[in-house]
């Protein structure tokens, strides 16, 4: 990754105390941050930032909403910094993100399939260059050009900070200002603050926690290759006591069916459809040499990058489109798409948002997506419940106020799948 390296920020955090901090919207300030992450932190955080002011990155990233929510829209994307600007896409989480890996087509045997890069269109290839789009994005902080922004900050309470850590002309060069933005951010998203693994499931793998039945059921239907199979796609290994092996995604691209939302307002024209890796907010990406000739890119038109399931609970809306209001809708949906379309779909019972050319790129091939029709929802009610309830333990803890450590926690090794 561009930029600096955790090591370097170490070593500069090692040279110089950290200045006095205001207190922070959602997360306590933390102590342990480095200078560069303590200012990243400050320019997310920053409403100022935004044209007319009032809308910082954490308004769509609000810790309590699963690093996620749309700004107060209630439809499922997100609202910018006025109420007429509402986007096309629901807020992804931007947690865990360190650990995304660059776009790219992986090649598995016979499998080909586009993996990685930032937002639900793999358009980023970074977190540096990811922070810089909301800020110039009409629809989110809806600032004119790079100058402006970077005479936002320069007037900041924390100005001195980014001179500190970029040199003192840095507010010369407005481009360069601009880059080291994307810097700072990068480096607070990167930070311990937004990968805790601080989850039950996080305290069960490392021995520390028990999962109640109806939790350990709902891992077990999760990872059952014949029910839920989540986990075929939401990568996990309960065996492994290292969190970062639990990832609950493999970053890969999937046309998975989702309904159309008819709230949002690009959706209002009828033949408008969000392609995801084929647009319309990103061109179409060449296919690199490694991707065998008869593979066309339109295969992969319809497909959004799966993202993680940690805090996943406490999202207000889920998948790219924002569709699902209520978790519980999601996991319904995953268990009767095939069952019963027309509950998703409509009187016609056929996936409505792709154009009919890309219908064919929805996946059908892999439980719980490869039954017909006649063999009935791929789970029960009650697993559809056990299935929500494991979810909801994989939401982090609360971050911890501000003051001493809290003592560590002891506990004996339980058996991971409950009692
Ligand atoms: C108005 C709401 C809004 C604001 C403000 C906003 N975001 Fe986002 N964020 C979104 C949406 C919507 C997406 C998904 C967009 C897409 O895929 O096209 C997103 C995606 C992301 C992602 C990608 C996560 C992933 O898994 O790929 C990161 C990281 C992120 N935002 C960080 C930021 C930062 C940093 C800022 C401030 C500079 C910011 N956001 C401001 C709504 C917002
Ligand atoms: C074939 C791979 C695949 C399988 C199997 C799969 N998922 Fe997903 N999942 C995805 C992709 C891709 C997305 C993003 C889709 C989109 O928004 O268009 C996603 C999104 C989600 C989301 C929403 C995340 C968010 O941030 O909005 C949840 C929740 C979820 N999956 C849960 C599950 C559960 C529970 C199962 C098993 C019943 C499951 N998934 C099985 C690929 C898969």
């Amino acid at each position: 990754m561009a930029g600096v390296s955790g090591l370097q920020a170490q070593n500069l955090a090692q040279q110089q105390p950290h200045p006095p901090q205001a207190p922070l919207a959602n997360t306590p300030p933390q102590p342990n941050f480095t200078r560069l992450e303590n200012l990243g932190s400050q320019i997310f955080k920053d409403k100022s930032l935004s044209e007319p002011r009032g809308t910082s990155c954490n308004d769509c990233h609000q810790a309590t909403s699963g690093f996620a929510g749309n700004n107060g829209s209630r439809i499922g994307v997100a609202q910018g910094s006025t109420p007429q600007s509402i986007g096309g896409r629901n807020a992804m989480s931007n947690a865990y993100t360190s650990f995304i890996p660059k776009f790219q087509f992986r090649v598995t045997g016979e499998d080909v399939d586009p993996v990685g890069g930032f937002f639900w269109d793999g358009r980023a290839d970074t977190a540096e260059i990811q922070a810089l789009g909301p800020l110039l994005n009409a629809l989110e902080m809806n600032n004119k050009d790079a100058p402006s922004v970077v005479r936002k900050i320069a007037a900041s309470p924390y100005a001195q900070m980014f001179k500190d850590e970029f040199g003192s002309q840095i507010f010369t060069n407005p481009n360069l200002a601009f880059q080291k933005i994307g810097v700072a951010i990068a480096a607070f998203e990167r930070s311990s603050a937004l990968q805790p693994f601080s989850s039950k499931y996080d305290q069960l793998i490392q021995g520390k926690g028990k999962f109640t039945p109806q939790e350990a059921n709902g891992m077990k239907v999760f990872m059952d290759v014949n029910k839920g199979n989540c986990a075929s796609c939401h990568l996990m290994n309960p065996n492994s006591s290292k969190p970062s092996d639990s990832l609950f995604t493999d970053f890969a691209f999937y046309a998975t069916g989702i309904p159309r939302n008819m709230a949002i307002p690009r959706n209002a024209n009828p033949s408008f459809f969000d392609l995801g890796l084929c647009g319309p907010d990103r061109a179409k990406p060449a296919l690199t040499s490694n991707v065998p000739a008869n593979i066309s890119i339109e295969k992969f038109c319809g497909t959004f990058r799966m993202t993680s399931l940690r805090n996943t609970s406490e999202k207000k809306a889920w998948m790219h489109n924002g569709f699902f209001k209520d978790l519980r809708d999601v996991v319904s949906f995953y268990a009767t798409r095939n069952s019963d379309p027309k509950r998703w779909y409509g009187p016609k019972g056929v996936a409505n948002d792709l154009p009919s050319a890309y219908i064919g790129n929805i996946i059908n091939d892999r439980v719980p997506f490869n039954r017909p029709a006649s063999a009935g929802p791929a789970l029960t009610e009650r697993e559809i419940d056990d299935v929500v309830a494991f979810l909801k333990t994989l939401s982090d803890a609360p971050a911890p106020p501000p003051g001493p450590a809290l003592p560590p926690l002891v506990g004996v090794r339980s058996n991971p799948f409950g009692n």
